[in-house]
């Protein structure tokens, strides 16, 4: 039998502390530390606890070549390089390391950069409630966090002084001022308000329908959209949760940006949409009343087709999603209603219900709009004038 590593790994000496009461009675710091290796690869659904024997293993087995099994050393333990195998962290190249081996292939087949893998990998959340986090939530308002945090880092700075400034002309007016100011994050929407067809038809195509496109070379073809791209791959697919879309069943589609077409992925019935839509922005009903979401999804081979192992290529796919979310924003302003986008969101239960992977298909955000509710219950930052 052949084994290797697998492509992406890496391994965090994790401290646990933990109260110790017989130190506290001889008189010494309560907590005690310990420290545990994990194991961290992309390929597999969570971490992996090492123990300090599987350290040296780990050394002496590459992630390129194959070798074979009988060749490490005898004094290494059989039953932890059986867990290795077992876990996914080495690979083997018999039958039932399949599932495993599949999975490693289709990581080193995508181009990820190994710490963006990672950093996307395990900053995924499943079920997760971002309405009583226990990192904010235990603040009932600014007031009581500046409280127990002290001020945050201040609004802006200065980096000369005042008589060194050149002071610049008032801007003038422009044709995106109204957009521009009437941009905010709706926190309150409409419950019984349906969003018209042409709206979220407007809505849609303008940011993310391609308004062009052109064959670069043979097979590869560039959209042309409203916002930008790094590398002018568009990596980014919409998929559409509609709740409340005139002429839209209720349901999951994908957005094709060059038919301008709804296709769709799942019928929902409006209980069971409510319900998923609150489950992919975890918990936050606030968001979860609109009556369109948006969920971006980057096809990351897209962009890791030219940028290969690159250093900032899932950076750049975040920004792009940025500029698509603020394209989609002053839309929704000039059509008078307010947008939300959030990246606390349940990525896994996402790709679950849209059938993606994660090592090809990284979910980075939720969009949503509607039209504001004559009550505002949740609090918004309206009005920049
Ligand atoms: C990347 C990003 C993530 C955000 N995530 C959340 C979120 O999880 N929940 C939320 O209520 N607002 C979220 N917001 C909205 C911001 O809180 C909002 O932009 C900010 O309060 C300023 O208000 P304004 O957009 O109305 O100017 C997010 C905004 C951005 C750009």
């Amino acid at each position: 039998m052949k084994l290797r590593r697998c492509a992406v790994l890496m391994i965090e000496p994790r401290e646990h502390l933990e109260f110790d009461l017989g130190v506290l009675f001889q008189g010494d710091a309560a907590f005690a530390a310990r420290i545990t290796w994990v194991a961290l690869a992309p390929h597999l659904d969570g971490e992996v606890e090492l123990s300090v024997e599987d350290l040296p293993i780990l050394a002496h087995v590459g992630e390129t070549l194959w070798m074979e099994r009988d060749a490490l050393p005898a004094e290494f333990d059989s039953a932890r390089i059986a867990a290795l195998l077992d876990t996914g962290i080495l690979i083997g190249d018999l039958p039932a390391h399949a599932a495993h081996r599949l999975r490693d292939e289709r990581t080193r087949a995508a181009h990820w950069r190994p710490l963006s893998a990672i950093g996307h990998a395990f900053s995924r959340w499943h079920g997760q409630r971002a309405d009583i986090d226990p990192g904010t939530d235990r603040f009932k308002n600014v007031r009581e966090m500046v409280e127990a945090l002290g001020a945050p880092p201040p609004e802006t700075i200065s980096r000369a002084s005042a008589a060194a400034r050149i002071a610049l002309p008032t801007a003038h007016s422009g044709a995106l001022d109204l957009a521009l100011f009437a941009r905010y994050t709706g926190r309150n929407y409409d419950r019984a308000a349906t969003l018209p067809t042409a709206t979220a038809a407007r809505l849609l195509q303008r940011t993310f329908g391609a308004q062009a496109h052109r064959e670069l070379g043979p097979g590869a073809i560039a959209l042309k959209k409203t916002s930008p791209s790094g590398g002018s791959l568009h990596p980014i697919e919409a998929y559409v949760l509609a709740q409340r879309v005139e002429g839209v069943a209720t349901g999951l589609y994908h957005y094709h940006p060059l038919a301008h077409a709804l296709e769709p992925v799942q019928a929902l019935d409006a209980a069971s949409a409510s319900a998923l839509a609150l489950r992919f922005v975890a918990g936050q009903h606030w968001f979860a009343d609109a009556p369109m979401l948006v969920v971006l999804a980057a096809r990351v081979r897209r962009n890791f087709w030219k940028y290969r192992n690159h250093p900032k290529a899932y950076r750049a796919i975040v920004l792009d999603a940025g500029h698509l979310s603020q394209t989609f924003y002053l839309l929704a302003a000039e059509a008078n209603m307010p947008a939300f986008i959030t990246a606390a969101i349940n990525e896994v239960d996402i790709e679950q219900a849209l059938d993606l992977d994660p090592i090809n298909d990284a979910v980075l955000a939720v969009l949503g709009c509607g039209e504001a509710a004559n009550e505002s219950s949740t609090v918004e930052f309206r009005s920049a004038t």
